[in-house]
């Protein structure tokens, strides 16, 4: 179902001239748009980080109109692939060759202009925004968040806890997340429903004028917020932003809906997409979970070992001008896709690397990338899942899937929109 060596993968599509020929491929299997049922979702990629592959592929733009694919960096022209650990890093951290500009920027596809901040933000200025929001993510702020945290995650799962059974994906991955992120962001909390069908319009959309119809939707709706904050201002991170002031001046209209709107984008379904996969996971392997009751001080390795092992996001990079690597003629605007699902496990850097070893030793992953764009949310996801880890197993204790049930997944973001799991209820 899936190719298997880099022979299966090499086609003659069109691609620009300084491209060898040999290099072409169709990696559209590798960028989680292809669900799959298997234990680790993303083994499929495993391969691309042999040391066999070339360490720069092309995925050449399908010349069939037809043959969809969704989003992916480089649009029709098609993208440079990165599969190895050491070069994925030399994109991340090398800012003088790479570039985040249009990164994410799907407002562009309805004629929008604003940056999509602070992530399409190359340095230097890039360092002021990620100083303006870092305060809002900050450790202390992050302390005094600790408690709602674990009374949402607790109420919640003391609601089901008796019933013996939850759509974990449905109705606590989905829901548990993006209460907290609605909270920080000062978002009413009956909107995530409307908020979720846009992101998979915008992410999965089948045809553009879905795709154009959820962008136009959420960027009024955001406007629209944004101008009550003004005029009302709260304590939430929309109103701190907009009402905000950076180098001592008030925010443009374009720096505001550019902040506001990424981290719409960043922040909405990351963390429920990471859930739902790591609970997949547990289900699966039921080892996972004999081995978090009995290392309870252990959550925080597996934390990292559940990110590790599930990359829900490939980044994208282009050149800022032109040079040469790995013998091959880079030319200014070419696009890179870092694959981390095949870096993340890399043999030359992860010891055993498709094993699940939540002992270990500097797990240095690539879910949340490196350099300047590591994600600013990181540590309020990891937060939310060590929580959710100690709760779940202090009061429900073992699960596993119900009996029928679909397992099959996206290796992306909206990953899994059902996953029905059952369990003895204690007494
Ligand atoms: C498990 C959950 C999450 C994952 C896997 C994740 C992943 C990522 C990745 C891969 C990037 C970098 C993209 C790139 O460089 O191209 C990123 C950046 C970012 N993320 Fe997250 N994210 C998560 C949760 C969150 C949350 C909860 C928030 C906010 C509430 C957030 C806010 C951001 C922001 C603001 C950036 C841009 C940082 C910058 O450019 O300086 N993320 N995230």
């Amino acid at each position: 179902m899936f190719p298997k060596s880099f022979k299966e993968i090499q086609v003659d599509w069109p691609a620009p001239e300084h491209v060898p020929a040999e290099l072409k491929v169709n990696l559209a299997f590798a960028m989680g748009m292809q669900p799959n049922d298997l234990v680790d979702p993303y083994e499929p990629c495993a391969w691309l980080s042999g040391p066999d592959v070339p360490p720069l592929l092309y995925n050449a733009a399908n010349p069939d109109p037809h043959a969809g694919g969704g989003v992916t960096a480089g649009g029709s022209r098609g993208t440079w692939i990165v599969s190895h650990y050491a070069d994925i890093n030399r994109v991340y951290t090398d800012n003088d060759h790479f570039s985040n500009k249009g990164t994410a920027e799907f407002q562009r596809m309805i004629g929008e202009t604003f940056r999509s901040i602070p992530l399409a933000i190359d340095p230097p200025e890039h360092s002021k925004y990620r100083m303006f929001l870092m305060p809002h993510f900050s450790p202390a702020r992050l302390n005094k968040m600790m408690d709602d945290i674990r009374k949402v995650c607790v109420d919640m799962i003391e609601a089901v806890r008796k019933d013996g059974e939850v759509d974990i994906a449905y109705d606590f991955g989905r829901v548990f997340p993006v209460k907290i992120f609605m909270s920080l962001m000062g978002f009413p909390p009956e909107n995530f429903d409307r908020f979720l069908e846009w992101e998979w319009n915008i992410l999965h959309g089948d045809s553009m004028e879905k795709t154009a119809w959820a962008l136009r939707s959420v960027l009024d709706y955001l406007r629209s917020f944004i101008a009550e904050k003004e005029a009302n201002p709260d304590d939430g991170l929309v109103s701190s932003i907009v009402n905000g002031t950076i180098e001592g001046k008030p925010l443009t209209d374009e720096e505001k809906i550019g902040m506001v709107w990424f981290l719409w984008l960043g922040g909405l379904d990351t963390v429920a997409a990471t859930i739902s996969q790591m609970f997949r996971r547990m289900a699966l392997e039921p080892w996972i979970q004999d081995w978090i009751i009995e290392h309870p001080e252990g959550i925080p390795g597996a934390v990292e070992e559940f990110l590790r092992t599930q990359p829900i996001l490939s980044s994208g990079r282009s050149a800022k001008f032109d040079f040469e690597w790995h013998g091959l003629q880079i030319k200014a605007g070419d696009m890179f896709q870092c694959l981390n699902p095949s870096g993340n496990f890399d043999p030359a850097q992860f010891e055993d690397p498709r094993r699940f070893d939540p002992t270990r030793k500097g797990n240095r992953h690539f879910t949340f990338v490196g350099g300047i764009h590591l994600c600013l949310g990181a540590p309020l996801a990891r937060r939310e899942l060590r929580i959710l880890l100690e709760e779940w197993f202090t009061r429900v204790g073992k699960f596993k899937v119900k009996e029928g049930a679909d397992t099959t997944v996206f290796p992306f973001l909206l990953s899994i929109r059902n996953l029905p799991l059952v369990w003895d209820v204690k007494g």
